[in-house]
């Protein structure tokens, strides 16, 4: 949710800023915009991506080695090119890039307006920086201390870089509750919303932490201090981050490259994790903190999106295996109603990112309460990779199209492997279901690279119903939430209305839509429910509904039955997700292509939700 880059350092700021911005587009592209040090501020910002402001900044001299870069994903105010940042206060000196919501905007608004600042944009940026300016003419203040005690005046979330036309060797950048890494070169730093921007010149980073403040100067050093003005020392992290796992690598598009990468994604997850020659599964954070996962009351799992449709398939896992009371919550209900949470509980929050607001503010609370946090993250040294008490990594890798594909599989690898190494320590399972769940796990990549094979008939598949205003999804049991993550794949990527629904609630209400024109996908792979999802395709039959269905491999019955099938490898039930999931993301995908959709960024939506 927005994208933040800035550059201090002795080579051109304009071209590293635009690469930056372009590998942060993922965050939010409704507008951009750059301003760079070049005696004055040259500002340019442009509605729509940060191509559109390439094609703008070909007409101005943009030479300079200060600058900050914006990529925008619209809150207050629409997107347009005044609204778009850096904003600049009224005094002309000052200039800064905001990621967040500053809530209390109006009030600080209307007073400065009565001191004489004159506002351009919609935003709550353009209030902070002239909060900043005010503070910084009117106190006498050094920019630093300007936007410390701005700060302590706001409330709401923030990471912003700024800087002083007048004082052309400083950056400062500060964070609260959206993320801002420092990137360390040679003479030079960077400031960025994460580290695919400064990958390429260093792989030294320190993450500020909440309510931080950095100051950076000119070929000098860097120092954090807190909003309390004390100084903080933070250790330098080497990152094991390579550039080409940035790029598209060939593919049309970087969902499709990551919808190829599970077979290897979904090894990645396990690695290190399990054995099935020695037979055992071991997950880190989990086993250093066994004690309290065997006798906790509850797991409590928060979550949005797509990582809330992973947390639904832990709670089947979880009690199946582990028999262990679990609830799901939409990480932005959950803080509302007054949860109870007690010691005894564990909070797992499931996050690509590790940086959605709402699952944050749940984790928070958890943590107030006294709940042992559990982060189950992809992004290493994310916020919520840090808030946590302890939890795994999925190493799913950097995952850049706006929907998500292969950080899902490898949640679900991760959630499967700790909910076998709980109940095998609990002894809910025996040992050989046990034995056979580690073979079936480590079987998934070679069975994704099956299912992999059948892209070119799902692409035809996809051809005959890309033009429907509708799609059902259904499934049971395991497949259930499957169907509602195929429903979430297509609506967000190709903008048709989808709904997810168990197979047999299809009676309670959805079958009143289903006619000739509508699309229904069932996810027909599971044994146990084997006899009701066939009664569940005759009922869609018997009203012309047009049946996509999943099924396994060989399952001739309901490959007669359908209008089109997928078949699928067969795996243990409780995996099964995992590999339905592979077919549904593919089929969005090219419906999502053919009807000249933005696969990469659909409209409207951000990768990384920072704000609530
Ligand atoms: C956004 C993304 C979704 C993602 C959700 C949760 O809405 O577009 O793809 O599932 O945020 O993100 P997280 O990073 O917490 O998994």
């Amino acid at each position: 949710m927005c994208g933040i880059v800035a550059y201090i350092g002795n080579k051109p700021a304009y071209p590293i800023i635009l690469e930056g911005l372009k590998r942060l587009e993922y965050r939010g592209y409704d507008s951009a915009g750059v301003s760079i040090l070049n005696g004055n501020i040259t500002t340019i910002k442009k509605k729509g991506k940060v191509a559109e402001l390439e094609k703008a900044a070909t007409e101005y001299d943009l030479n300079g080695n200060l600058g900050i870069g914006h990529t925008r994903w619209a809150t207050h105010g629409r997107p347009d090119d005044i609204n778009a940042h850096p904003h600049i206060s009224s005094s002309g000196r000052l200039t800064l890039v905001h990621n967040g919501i500053i809530e209390n905007y109006a009030v600080l608004k209307e007073a400065l307006i009565d001191l004489g600042h004159d506002f351009k944009s919609e935003t709550d940026t353009e209030v902070l920086v002239n909060l900043i300016d005010e503070l910084r003419i009117k106190k006498e203040l050094s920019l630093e201390d300007a936007v410390r005690d701005a700060l302590t005046r706001v409330i709401g979330a923030y990471a912003i870089v700024v800087f002083d036309k007048e004082n052309p060797n400083v950056l400062v950048g500060a964070r609260k509750s959206s993320p801002l890494v420092i990137g360390i070169g040679d003479n030079e730093y960077f400031l960025a919303s994460d580290a695919s921007p400064i990958i390429k010149f260093t792989n030294k980073v320190v993450y500020l932490d909440d309510e931080e403040i950095v100051t950076i100067r000119r070929n000098e050093n860097f120092e954090i201090r807190n909003i309390k003005n004390q100084v903080q020392n933070h250790k330098i992290k080497e990152l094991d981050l390579k550039l080409e796992e940035l790029e598209k690598g060939g593919y049309d598009h970087f969902m499709l490259k990551e919808i190829f990468q599970q077979p290897v994604t979904i090894g990645e997850s396990m690695r290190g994790r399990i054995n099935a020659d020695e037979g055992w599964v071991s997950v880190g954070g989990m086993q250093e903190n066994m004690s309290r996962f065997l006798n906790a009351d509850r797991l409590i799992f928060v979550a949005c999106g797509t990582s809330w449709h992973s947390a639904l398939i832990a709670e089947y896992l979880f009690e199946e295996l582990a028999r262990v009371p679990v609830e799901v919550e939409y990480a932005s209900e959950f803080r509302y109603r007054n949860p109870i949470i007690s010691e005894k509980d564990v909070v797992l929050a499931l996050s690509q990112s590790g940086e959605t607001a709402d699952t944050l503010a749940a984790l928070r609370l958890a943590k107030e309460k006294g709940a042992l946090t559990y982060g189950i993250v992809n992004v290493i040294g994310s916020s919520i990779a840090r808030l946590t008490d302890c939890g795994s990594y999925i190493h799913a890798g950097p995952e850049i199209g706006v929907a998500s594909t292969k950080a899902f599989t490898s949640q679900l690898v991760i959630l499967s492997l700790m909910a076998l190494n709980l109940g095998h320590r609990k002894g809910t399972i025996n040992e050989g279901y046990f034995r056979k769940m580690i073979i079936a796990l480590e079987s998934l990549p070679k069975k994704v690279e099956r299912i992999l094979k059948l892209n070119d008939k799902i692409k035809y598949i996809a051809s005959e119903i890309k033009n429907s205003q509708h799609a059902l999804y259904l499934g049971r049991g395991y497949s259930f939430p499957a169907a509602l993550e195929g429903a979430l794949k297509l609506k967000e990527i190709s903008y048709i209305h989808a709904e997810g629904y168990p197979a047999a609630e299809m009676k309670h209400g959805p079958i009143a839509l289903i006619d000739e024109h509508m699309p229904v996908i069932i996810i027909a792979t599971n044994e146990s429910a084997r006899e009701k999802i066939e009664s569940n395709i005759q009922e869609v039959k018997a009203r012309k509904g047009i049946v996509i269905a999943i099924i396994t491999e060989g399952d001739e019955e309901l490959k007669k039955m359908a209008n089109y099938a997928i078949e699928i490898p067969e795996t243990e039930e409780p995996l099964s997700p995992l590999l339905s999931a592979i077919p549904l993301q593919l089929l969005s995908y090219h419906i999502a292509v053919m009807r000249g959709c933005d696969v990469d960024q659909p409209r409207n939506l951000a990768k990384s939700v920072t704000v609530e």
